[in-house]
């Protein structure tokens, strides 16, 4: 296990490209891509998105989505990380998690290591993070994690609350 970062309860790892099942049962539950809007055909279709999209973020970006587990068990909770936007030149924070892992406070947890680590691993500047207007519980992870509301916008038809925040020591 490749891990990134660790927190009190949690270990954020690198994916592999054996990972193909966990992305995709954790896609298969209709609540929790009720507001990513983006379902897993099958197996394969997972292993596509871990082989082109989710891995080669890694090197290049030295960083990217990363798996998070429960330290205690070791049992697969979901994802949590950054991506690089390139049509926007944004670095975004993401996360997503099964329903069994909700409502402990594990996405709080996670994204603001994940923040921490984007500021003081690797210098970013600023992390950027949108989440549906009804994903009350998405953008509320957001402000507990210190970001600032910055507005609405309108992505694909749905419309979104965007969040920012600086790195405190490059601004
Ligand atoms: C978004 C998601 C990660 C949040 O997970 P979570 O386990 O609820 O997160 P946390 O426990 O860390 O914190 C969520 C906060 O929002 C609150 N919350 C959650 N749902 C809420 C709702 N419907 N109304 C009001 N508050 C809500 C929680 O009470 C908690 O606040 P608190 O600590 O002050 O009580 C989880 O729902 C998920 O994985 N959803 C599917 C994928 C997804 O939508 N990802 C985000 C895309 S932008």
């Amino acid at each position: 296990m490749n891990i990134i970062i660790e927190t009190n309860r949690l270990l954020l790892r690198t994916f592999t490209e054996d990972d193909a099942a966990l992305i995709y049962d954790l896609n298969l539950d209709p609540d929790v891509i009720r507001y990513t809007h983006d379902p897993i055909k099958d197996l394969s279709h997972a292993s596509e998105i871990l082989e082109k999209v989710i891995i080669p973020q890694y090197a290049l970006y030295n960083h990217g989505r990363w798996a998070v587990h429960v330290k205690a068990t070791l049992e697969f909770l979901g994802w949590c990380g950054l991506k690089y936007r390139a049509e926007l030149n944004e670095i975004d924070l993401g996360y997503r998690f099964k329903k069994e892992g909700w409502g402990k406070g594990y996405a709080t947890e996670a994204a603001y290591a994940t923040i921490q680590y984007g500021f003081e691993k690797i210098g970013l500047q600023r992390i950027v993070a949108r989440a549906e207007i009804e994903n009350i519980g998405s953008w509320k992870v957001l402000e507990k994690c210190g970001m600032t509301y910055i507005g609405d916008e309108e992505v694909d038809g749905y419309s979104v609350k965007t969040y920012e925040i600086w790195n405190p020591s490059v601004r």
